[in-house]
Protein backbone atom coordinates (compact mmCIF):
# COMPACT_ATOMS: atom_id res chain seq x y z
CA UNK A 1 0.00 0.00 0.00
CA UNK A 2 1.60 3.07 -1.06
CA UNK A 3 0.81 5.88 1.52
CA UNK A 4 -0.94 9.03 0.34
CA UNK A 5 0.80 12.41 0.45
CA UNK A 6 0.02 15.48 -0.16
CA UNK A 7 2.37 18.33 -0.31
CA UNK A 8 2.22 22.26 -0.69
CA UNK A 9 4.04 23.82 -2.92
CA UNK A 10 3.79 27.44 -1.98
CA UNK A 11 6.47 29.27 -4.32
CA UNK A 12 7.37 32.50 -3.68
CA UNK A 13 4.53 33.41 -1.44
CA UNK A 14 4.17 34.89 2.27
CA UNK A 15 5.67 36.57 5.05
CA UNK A 16 6.65 35.29 8.68
CA UNK A 17 3.44 36.35 9.52
CA UNK A 18 0.95 34.64 7.16
CA UNK A 19 3.27 31.18 7.47
CA UNK A 20 2.29 31.58 11.00
CA UNK A 21 -1.13 32.05 10.53
CA UNK A 22 -0.99 29.69 8.09
CA UNK A 23 0.50 26.68 9.76
CA UNK A 24 -1.49 27.07 12.73
CA UNK A 25 -4.21 27.00 11.04
CA UNK A 26 -3.29 23.22 9.28
CA UNK A 27 -2.15 22.43 12.92
CA UNK A 28 -5.87 23.25 14.09
CA UNK A 29 -7.06 20.45 11.80
CA UNK A 30 -4.20 18.02 11.82
CA UNK A 31 -6.09 15.57 13.33
CA UNK A 32 -8.93 15.12 11.23
CA UNK A 33 -5.94 13.77 8.82
CA UNK A 34 -5.15 10.03 10.16
CA UNK A 35 -3.36 8.02 6.82
CA UNK A 36 -2.31 10.47 4.39
CA UNK A 37 1.41 12.00 4.94
CA UNK A 38 1.35 15.61 4.87
CA UNK A 39 4.41 18.28 4.06
CA UNK A 40 4.36 21.87 3.17
CA UNK A 41 7.92 23.04 0.70
CA UNK A 42 8.52 26.86 1.93
CA UNK A 43 10.35 29.67 0.78
CA UNK A 44 14.31 28.39 1.59
CA UNK A 45 13.87 31.93 4.08
CA UNK A 46 11.05 30.64 6.15
CA UNK A 47 11.95 27.14 6.78
CA UNK A 48 13.73 28.18 10.34
CA UNK A 49 10.36 29.78 11.18
CA UNK A 50 8.90 26.36 9.28
CA UNK A 51 10.88 23.98 11.76
CA UNK A 52 9.88 25.92 14.76
CA UNK A 53 6.35 25.55 13.96
CA UNK A 54 6.07 21.88 12.98
CA UNK A 55 8.36 20.42 14.79
CA UNK A 56 7.26 17.82 16.82
CA UNK A 57 4.12 17.83 14.80
CA UNK A 58 3.39 14.87 11.93
CA UNK A 59 3.69 17.43 8.89
CA UNK A 60 6.81 17.06 7.35
CA UNK A 61 8.34 20.19 5.49
CA UNK A 62 10.86 20.59 2.50
CA UNK A 63 12.52 23.44 0.37
CA UNK A 64 11.66 24.03 -3.59
CA UNK A 65 15.06 23.58 -5.25
CA UNK A 66 18.52 22.59 -3.98
CA UNK A 67 21.68 22.65 -5.36
CA UNK A 68 23.81 20.08 -7.16
CA UNK A 69 26.87 21.64 -5.13
CA UNK A 70 27.76 20.60 -1.40
CA UNK A 71 29.55 24.27 -0.76
CA UNK A 72 31.00 27.03 -1.98
CA UNK A 73 31.29 29.99 -4.38
CA UNK A 74 27.49 29.74 -5.73
CA UNK A 75 25.66 32.75 -4.27
CA UNK A 76 22.23 32.65 -4.41
CA UNK A 77 21.90 28.49 -3.72
CA UNK A 78 21.03 26.27 -0.85
CA UNK A 79 23.25 22.66 -0.42
CA UNK A 80 21.31 20.14 0.83
CA UNK A 81 23.20 19.80 3.91
CA UNK A 82 21.82 23.26 4.86
CA UNK A 83 17.90 21.82 3.81
CA UNK A 84 18.91 18.63 6.12
CA UNK A 85 20.06 20.90 8.80
CA UNK A 86 16.66 22.81 9.11
CA UNK A 87 14.92 19.63 9.78
CA UNK A 88 13.59 19.07 5.62
CA UNK A 89 12.26 15.73 4.47
CA UNK A 90 11.87 16.50 1.23
CA UNK A 91 12.59 19.02 -1.67
CA UNK A 92 11.25 19.84 -5.01
CA UNK A 93 13.11 19.45 -7.77
CA UNK A 94 12.91 19.96 -11.58
CA UNK A 95 9.65 22.26 -10.96
CA UNK A 96 8.29 23.34 -14.36
CA UNK A 97 9.13 27.09 -13.22
CA UNK A 98 12.68 26.22 -12.70
CA UNK A 99 12.73 24.57 -15.93
CA UNK A 100 11.66 27.26 -17.93
CA UNK A 101 12.61 30.24 -16.13
CA UNK A 102 15.78 29.09 -14.85
CA UNK A 103 16.47 26.90 -18.19
CA UNK A 104 17.28 23.41 -15.31
CA UNK A 105 17.81 20.75 -18.19
CA UNK A 106 16.76 17.37 -17.61
CA UNK A 107 20.83 16.61 -16.77
CA UNK A 108 20.49 19.30 -14.10
CA UNK A 109 17.60 17.90 -12.34
CA UNK A 110 18.83 14.47 -12.10
CA UNK A 111 22.02 15.51 -10.63
CA UNK A 112 19.63 17.73 -8.22
CA UNK A 113 18.06 14.38 -7.51
CA UNK A 114 21.21 13.14 -6.58
CA UNK A 115 22.40 15.70 -5.04
CA UNK A 116 19.12 14.95 -2.99
CA UNK A 117 19.45 12.04 -2.06
CA UNK A 118 23.18 12.27 -0.91
CA UNK A 119 21.51 15.01 1.80
CA UNK A 120 19.59 12.04 2.97
CA UNK A 121 16.21 14.45 1.22
CA UNK A 122 13.28 12.69 -0.67
CA UNK A 123 13.21 14.54 -3.56
CA UNK A 124 9.63 15.46 -5.36
CA UNK A 125 11.06 15.37 -8.89
CA UNK A 126 8.38 17.06 -11.11
CA UNK A 127 7.60 15.86 -14.61
CA UNK A 128 5.09 16.76 -17.21
CA UNK A 129 4.49 17.83 -20.58
CA UNK A 130 3.40 21.61 -21.80
CA UNK A 131 0.32 22.50 -23.90
CA UNK A 132 2.43 22.57 -26.95
CA UNK A 133 3.54 19.11 -26.38
CA UNK A 134 -0.15 17.27 -25.44
CA UNK A 135 -1.79 19.00 -28.57
CA UNK A 136 1.86 17.51 -30.45
CA UNK A 137 0.20 14.45 -28.75
CA UNK A 138 3.93 13.55 -27.18
CA UNK A 139 3.05 14.01 -24.07
CA UNK A 140 4.15 10.45 -23.48
CA UNK A 141 7.44 11.16 -24.91
CA UNK A 142 8.35 13.66 -22.66
CA UNK A 143 7.39 12.41 -19.57
CA UNK A 144 9.63 9.23 -20.86
CA UNK A 145 12.48 11.61 -21.27
CA UNK A 146 12.23 13.34 -18.42
CA UNK A 147 11.84 10.28 -16.27
CA UNK A 148 14.69 8.57 -17.99
CA UNK A 149 17.98 11.52 -17.33
CA UNK A 150 17.27 10.46 -13.58
CA UNK A 151 17.61 6.78 -14.17
CA UNK A 152 20.20 7.07 -16.38
CA UNK A 153 21.91 9.47 -14.00
CA UNK A 154 21.05 7.96 -10.54
CA UNK A 155 19.63 4.14 -11.34
CA UNK A 156 15.92 3.28 -10.99
CA UNK A 157 16.55 1.92 -7.20
CA UNK A 158 17.65 5.18 -6.42
CA UNK A 159 14.16 6.60 -8.34
CA UNK A 160 12.39 4.61 -6.46
CA UNK A 161 13.79 6.65 -3.15
CA UNK A 162 11.90 9.88 -4.26
CA UNK A 163 8.39 10.83 -5.16
CA UNK A 164 7.55 11.74 -8.90
CA UNK A 165 4.70 14.51 -9.39
CA UNK A 166 3.36 14.81 -12.50
CA UNK A 167 2.54 18.17 -13.35
CA UNK A 168 1.04 19.19 -16.78
CA UNK A 169 2.47 22.48 -16.71
CA UNK A 170 -1.07 23.78 -18.90
CA UNK A 171 -2.66 22.80 -15.29
CA UNK A 172 -0.70 25.09 -13.17
CA UNK A 173 -1.41 27.90 -11.57
CA UNK A 174 -4.26 28.37 -14.66
CA UNK A 175 -7.35 26.93 -12.74
CA UNK A 176 -7.09 23.91 -15.61
CA UNK A 177 -6.77 20.88 -14.08
CA UNK A 178 -6.36 18.02 -16.12
CA UNK A 179 -9.57 15.36 -16.02
CA UNK A 180 -9.27 12.53 -13.33
CA UNK A 181 -8.94 10.45 -16.75
CA UNK A 182 -6.40 12.79 -18.43
CA UNK A 183 -4.64 12.53 -15.12
CA UNK A 184 -4.79 8.68 -14.38
CA UNK A 185 -3.64 7.80 -18.02
CA UNK A 186 -0.45 9.75 -17.63
CA UNK A 187 0.39 8.44 -14.21
CA UNK A 188 -0.37 5.17 -15.76
CA UNK A 189 1.76 5.58 -18.47
CA UNK A 190 4.52 6.51 -16.07
CA UNK A 191 3.90 3.65 -13.82
CA UNK A 192 4.21 0.57 -16.69
CA UNK A 193 7.48 2.17 -18.24
CA UNK A 194 9.34 2.28 -14.55
CA UNK A 195 7.51 -1.42 -13.72
CA UNK A 196 9.37 -2.22 -17.16
CA UNK A 197 12.88 -2.27 -15.97
CA UNK A 198 11.79 -2.57 -11.77
CA UNK A 199 7.93 -3.66 -11.12
CA UNK A 200 8.88 -3.38 -7.24
CA UNK A 201 9.80 0.57 -7.32
CA UNK A 202 6.85 0.95 -9.63
CA UNK A 203 4.73 -0.75 -7.65
CA UNK A 204 6.05 1.13 -4.43
CA UNK A 205 6.50 4.63 -5.97
CA UNK A 206 4.56 7.87 -5.29
CA UNK A 207 2.96 9.53 -8.19
CA UNK A 208 1.40 12.64 -7.21
CA UNK A 209 -0.58 14.80 -9.15
CA UNK A 210 -0.12 18.63 -9.61
CA UNK A 211 -2.14 21.52 -11.47
CA UNK A 212 -4.74 23.38 -10.11
CA UNK A 213 -5.76 20.66 -7.62
CA UNK A 214 -7.95 22.18 -5.13
CA UNK A 215 -10.43 21.29 -2.38
CA UNK A 216 -13.42 20.75 -4.99
CA UNK A 217 -11.62 18.71 -7.60
CA UNK A 218 -9.22 17.03 -5.27
CA UNK A 219 -11.55 13.73 -4.26
CA UNK A 220 -12.14 12.62 -7.97
CA UNK A 221 -8.56 12.74 -8.64
CA UNK A 222 -7.20 10.88 -5.61
CA UNK A 223 -9.68 8.47 -6.30
CA UNK A 224 -7.88 7.52 -9.54
CA UNK A 225 -6.01 3.82 -8.80
CA UNK A 226 -2.21 5.64 -10.26
CA UNK A 227 -2.93 8.68 -8.36
CA UNK A 228 -1.34 8.67 -5.11
CA UNK A 229 -1.67 12.47 -3.71
CA UNK A 230 -1.20 16.10 -5.08
CA UNK A 231 1.33 18.69 -4.81
CA UNK A 232 -0.95 21.67 -4.46
CA UNK A 233 0.00 25.26 -5.40
CA UNK A 234 -2.56 27.97 -4.97
CA UNK A 235 -4.85 25.94 -2.53
CA UNK A 236 -2.29 25.14 -0.47
CA UNK A 237 -2.01 28.57 0.94
CA UNK A 238 -5.10 28.17 2.58
CA UNK A 239 -4.94 25.78 5.63
CA UNK A 240 -8.99 24.93 5.25
CA UNK A 241 -8.39 24.43 1.25
CA UNK A 242 -5.43 22.34 2.03
CA UNK A 243 -6.64 20.27 4.61
CA UNK A 244 -9.86 19.08 2.42
CA UNK A 245 -7.55 18.04 0.70
CA UNK A 246 -5.67 16.17 3.02
CA UNK A 247 -8.65 14.49 3.88
CA UNK A 248 -9.85 13.87 0.80
CA UNK A 249 -6.55 11.66 0.33
CA UNK A 250 -7.38 9.53 2.85
P1 LIG B 1 -1.11 24.98 -8.64
O1 LIG B 1 0.46 24.68 -8.62
O2 LIG B 1 -1.76 24.04 -7.69
O3 LIG B 1 -1.24 26.42 -8.21
O4 LIG B 1 -1.57 24.78 -10.04
C1 LIG B 1 0.93 23.36 -8.54
C2 LIG B 1 2.43 23.36 -8.63
O5 LIG B 1 2.99 24.21 -9.35
O6 LIG B 1 3.10 22.54 -7.98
Amino acid sequence: MRQPLIAGNWKMNGSRESVKVLLDGIKHSVHDVSTAQMAVCAPHIFLGDVQAQLENSKIAWGGQDISVHESGAYTGETAGSMLADYGCEFVIIGHSERRTYHAESDQLVAEKFAAARQSGLTPIFCIGETLQEREKHITEQVVARQIDAVINHCGVKMLGEGVVAYEPVWAIGTGVTATPDQAQEAHNFIRTKIAELDAKVADELRILYGGSMNAKNAADLLAQPDIDGGLIGGASLKSADFMTICQAAQ
